[in-house]
């Protein structure tokens, strides 16, 4: 049996010091994702949704539990070793592309692997793979100013992905697109996570996004509410998601 991908177990995290205003954000969560997995965490707004990734991604410290990421225990690892770990074993995408304006889509690709010290030679041909598995090879030589949303946002996901990391990590990536560009990053996701093993935890609010998962987390008041796996198509999966919201009280239409 393969070790989990990301295996984490009563995770909490605390803001605020001792006697002050102090906020529960998690609360005790376990869960594993296995690899090959792709995972949404849903939940209301301020149930510990952004936390619970920042503290998976090593952006920030969980004050209690134990975070195992391809085998390693981040809780246990100091500054140096954590930044040399996320650059090599995490892939980001956020809602708003961070794409550097004055670097070509290809110069913002290849980003990971030359602040890793990858040779120039080797490089290319990396770039190269990824644009053709998210069909953006015709666009490379351009500047993101010059590209359409959908083409920034498969830009920045092939940019998570092009050092091979043991996870991609999603804050609401679907969140700036309008629906024909998020339909065109969810498929590319998919296919990546199905063509190509990729794992993939994403956080989203919106249930469509969500029904292109295998498996949904969903979190309030700082712990593991519900948890729900995809049986039948994605539409029957959509239904069950807005039933579970509605449930939670959040459902936004
Ligand atoms: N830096 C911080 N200092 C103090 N409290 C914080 C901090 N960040 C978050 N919190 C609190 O922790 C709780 C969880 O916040 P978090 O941002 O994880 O929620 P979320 O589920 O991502 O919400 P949203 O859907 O609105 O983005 C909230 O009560 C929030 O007010
Ligand atoms: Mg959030």
């Amino acid at each position: 049996m393969q070790a989990p991908v990301v295996d984490i177990q009563n995770v909490k995290k605390v803001y605020g010091k001792k006697g002050a205003n102090q906020s529960h954000a998690l609360r005790g969560v376990s869960f594993a994702i296995r690899e090959g997995e792709f995972v949404g965490i849903m939940g209301p707004s301020g149930s510990g949704k952004t936390t619970l990734l920042n503290v998976i991604s090593t952006l920030d410290k969980a004050t209690e539990g134990v975070i195992k990421i391809a085998g390693s225990d981040i809780t246990q690892m100091k500054q140096g070793e954590l930044s040399d770990f996320r650059s090599q074993k995490l892939g980001f995408i956020f809602q708003d592309f961070n794409l550097i304006e004055n670097l070509t889509i290809y110069e913002n690709i290849a980003l990971p692997l030359s602040l890793q010290g990858v040779a120039s030679r080797h490089i290319g041909p990396k770039v190269q793979k990824v644009a053709e598995t998210l069909g953006i090879e015709s666009i490379l030589q351009k500047y993101p100013s010059e590209v359409s949303g959908g083409q920034k946002q498969r830009s920045a996901a092939a940019r998570a992905l092009v050092h091979e990391p043991a996870i991609i990590l999603g804050d609401e990536p679907t969140g700036a697109l309008d629906s024909k560009n998020a339909v065109s990053l969810l498929e590319a996701m998919t296919n990546l996570n199905e063509e190509h093993g990729v794992s993939i935890m994403m956080v989203t609010h919106d249930a469509f996004s969500a029904s292109y998962c295998q498996r949904i987390l969903f979190i309030q008041d700082g712990e593991l509410y519900k948890e729900i796996k995809r049986t039948a198509s994605r539409e029957a999966f959509y239904k069950e998601i807005l039933d579970v919201l509605a449930d939670l009280g959040t459902h936004k239409s």
